[in-house]
């Protein structure tokens, strides 16, 4: 302070001129960092509305590439494949057959746009008929995941996906050692240069619902909390990213993002260089959808300044069902 009462630091001269606060920008958002999720479905001429999230949909292989084109068109360059298959077993044997929906929407989206990057979900709940992330078993007298079984077939999930055409796969069952036993996989079939984006740290979080309505994936009995983290834990997710880099990760991701900033500066921090995505799932997008049909945001500017406060917190990319709303602002 100066003359004892008026303060010599000030502020708002960084933000009187629009230029100006333009240049103090900390954070950006742009076209480029976002990756938008698609769900496919086997069947013809369907564009079905996902009930849970409004303008979100299910598209068949023959509509699906007017979604990609228009993704393509918007300037959006990578998406992320989720596929609903027509047979579900134990095993979840869909998921990793050559023909599976996966598999062939792959070879069609790299087809039409070569440069669109491709990145595929690397699970088994939305092909397996219990609906869990992996293989069950009841040999320790309790059903239970079985850790170790699901990691081959994690493996062959993943080579399927990348022989199919896919550019980096996304595990996200949060079984212990996915990381390494795809990298593994991936190095033996001659794939040691495809990347591995994993879902280090994804949390047992109430906001999956509108996404498994989507797609079909709730577990028919019990839930995911013996393999996902519990919302309580920041610090172990850092450990959970240290294992996933130990293992091979070239990127990790928090999910979900609207309530794990925290978790994103904390890694941020803890591992500069470390690219991080952030997914902010179907809920969080049907939130937004549901408030600015109240009326009671406007759905743009809130969307925009969440999306920032991503950046701001560590995130390089971001999984978004906005992503061609957007697209869309940013053009504006
Ligand atoms: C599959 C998977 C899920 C999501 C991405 N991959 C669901 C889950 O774990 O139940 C969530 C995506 C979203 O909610 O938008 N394991
Ligand atoms: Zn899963």
């Amino acid at each position: 302070m100066s003359n004892g009462t008026f303060p010599t630091t000030r502020m708002r001269r960084l933000r009187q001129h629009p230029v100006i606060r333009q240049m103090v920008r900390e954070a950006s958002i742009s076209v480029t960092d976002l990756i938008c999720p698609i769900f496919i479905t086997h069947g013809q001429n369907i564009r079905q509305e996902v009930s849970t999230m409004p303008g979100y949909y299910q598209w068949s292989l023959d509509r699906l590439p007017e979604e990609i084109d228009a993704i393509v068109a918007l300037g959006i360059q990578s998406v992320l494949l989720f596929g609903i298959p027509a047979e579900k077993d134990a095993l979840g044997s869909a998921s990793y057959s050559d023909q599976g929906i996966i598999q062939q929407a792959i070879a069609l989206i790299k087809n039409r746009h070569p440069d669109l990057l491709v990145i595929t979900d690397v699970c088994f709940c939305e092909y397996t008929d219990h609906g869990h992330c992996g293989v069950l078993n009841e040999s320790s007298g309790r059903l239970d995941v079985d850790n170790d079984a699901t990691l081959t077939l994690l493996a062959q999930q993943a080579i399927s996906h990348v022989r199919a055409g896919a550019d980096m796969v996304a595990p996200s069952g949060m079984m212990d050692g996915m990381i390494a036993a795809i990298r593994q996989g991936l190095d033996q079939h001659h794939f040691s240069h495809i990347p591995i984006m994993s879902y280090s740290a994804k949390y047992a979080s109430a906001l999956y619902s509108a996404f498994r309505a989507a797609v079909n994936s709730a577990p028919a009995t019990g839930n995911r909390k013996g393999y996902q983290m519990d919302p309580a834990n920041g610090e172990q997710a850092l450990r959970e990213v240290a294992l996933d880099i130990t293992e091979g990760a070239d990127m990790v991701m928090i999910k979900p993002a609207m309530h794990y900033l925290d978790i994103i500066k904390a890694v941020h921090q803890q591992f500069p260089g470390v690219p991080i995505a952030a997914y902010s799932v179907g809920s969080e997008y049907a939130m937004y959808k549901a408030a600015s049909q109240l009326g009671a945001i406007d759905e743009k500017a809130c969307v925009l300044e969440f999306m920032i406060s991503l950046k701001r917190a560590g995130a390089s990319v971001i999984i978004t069902y906005h992503a061609k709303d957007i697209a869309c602002w940013l053009a504006e």
